[in-house]
């Protein structure tokens, strides 16, 4: 069993980022892995603070789902062509432990056509923390931004790529976790 864990790092209800996040919840329990979805906004993180121990029940569930996890998805709106602050503030709570040798995949959601900057700066993070950056990632942007009554891309060609991207991500985390 393939599990993951998906890092929904919007602070704002019904985001687009975070109801992408559902989706990619969904289609990967359709493909058998078993999934962790953590919206941030439902799980609200203290600020981290360096060298100073968390007891912060939330952060302790953070730490667990991404040591648990074979593969990882971080998730995020564009801002100012960047991650959000709160998924970066999430991150400072991890790092080897948790991202060693895992496969994760980015995605990002954002008002202009393609969040390219935000996603190459969530790969940089990736790769500090030794995880290992798919190579291909997941962008919706403009009007690709919208969704079904039932939680799909409405866009045939957006819903399509990001099933192609979950096939390779899940057939990548299962090469190298070696999981048949
Ligand atoms: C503070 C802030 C900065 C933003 N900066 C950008 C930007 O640089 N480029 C862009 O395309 N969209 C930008 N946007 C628009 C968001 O990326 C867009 O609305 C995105 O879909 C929000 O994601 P969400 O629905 O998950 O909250 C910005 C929005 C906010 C609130």
């Amino acid at each position: 069993m393939v599990h993951i864990t998906i890092i929904a790092g919007s602070n704002r209800k019904n985001a687009t980022s975070t109801q992408l996040c559902r989706h990619l919840q969904q289609q990967l329990e359709n493909m058998g892995c078993q999934v962790t979805l953590l919206p941030l906004f439902e799980l609200p993180l203290p600020f981290y603070r360096p060298g100073v121990a968390s007891d912060d029940a939330n952060v302790a569930v953070l730490v667990k789902s991404l040591r648990e996890a074979d593969g990882i998805v971080l998730a995020t709106p564009d801002y100012h062509g960047a991650p959000s602050g709160i998924l970066k503030n999430a991150l400072d709570f991890v790092g080897f432990d948790e991202f060693d040798g895992k496969v994760v995949l980015s995605v990002s959601s954002a008002g202009g056509a393609v969040g390219m900057s935000s996603l190459q700066q969530l790969q940089t993070i990736v790769r500090n923390v030794h995880g290992v950056n798919c190579p291909e990632w997941i962008s919706i942007g403009g009007e690709q931004r919208s969704f079904t009554p039932d939680g799909s891309p409405a866009d045939d060609k957006t819903r399509q790529r990001v099933q192609r991207t979950l096939n390779f991500f899940v057939s990548m985390v299962k090469t190298f976790r070696k999981i048949s």
